[in-house]
């Protein structure tokens, strides 16, 4: 989806570490940055299978989730350390969420940030629901969505619906 002056999440945070990090709406010069942190990324298939471990799937992915969803991405020093994207609406504006960190930036405050650029950029799309698939085991990212404010859907079980309300 394009960001078509929609939105403007644009921002720079500082990481636990002191890093510089800017969050900006994905643009088409980041096309190639964006496949480079997938190719990177370890271990594949991290969170629900995804990102997919085989280059060619992982690629098609990638140009499906940047041609189709709403794109946020983060920025150290010119290379993409992480990624957050929104689907188009579903029903009464309901779109799911996901997100990957580089594994060399994880557990220093960029994902919370980026979840929070998200749903603020959720709020502007007039979105009524977003929701999130998360594996049980998963508790960094649980901690990330619940402090965010998504609460979990339906009986415990391995994998679990998260839901948030603008
Ligand atoms: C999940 C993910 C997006 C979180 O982003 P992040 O930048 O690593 O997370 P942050 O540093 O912003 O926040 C992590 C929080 O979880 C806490 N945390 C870390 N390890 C934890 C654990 N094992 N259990 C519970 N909480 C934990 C941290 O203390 C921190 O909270 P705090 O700021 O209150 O101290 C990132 O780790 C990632 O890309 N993981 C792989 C892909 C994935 O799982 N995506 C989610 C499914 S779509």
């Amino acid at each position: 989806m394009s960001k078509a002056g929609i939105i403007s999440p644009c921002r720079s945070i500082k990481d636990k570490l002191g890093r510089i990090v800017s969050l900006r709406p994905y643009g088409e010069e980041d096309f190639n940055g964006l496949f480079e942190m997938y190719d990177e990324f370890q271990p594949k298939r991290k969170a629900m299978g995804l990102p997919p471990a085989q280059d060619g799937n992982r690629h098609k992915w990638i140009t499906q989730i940047v041609e189709e969803w709403f794109n946020i991405v983060a920025i150290q020093e010119d290379r993409i350390v992480g990624h957050a994207a929104l689907d188009r609406p579903v029903g009464a504006n309901a779109r799911e969420f996901m997100i990957f960190i580089h594994q060399d930036y994880q557990n220093k405050g960029i994902g919370q940030a980026l979840t929070f650029s998200m749903l603020d950029a959720a709020k502007v799309m007039d979105c009524k629901k977003v929701w999130v698939v998360v594996e049980n085991m998963n508790r960094i990212a649980i901690t990330v969505f619940k402090k965010a404010g998504f609460n979990f859907v339906g009986e415990p079980d391995v994998e679990r619906v998260m839901l948030f309300k603008p």
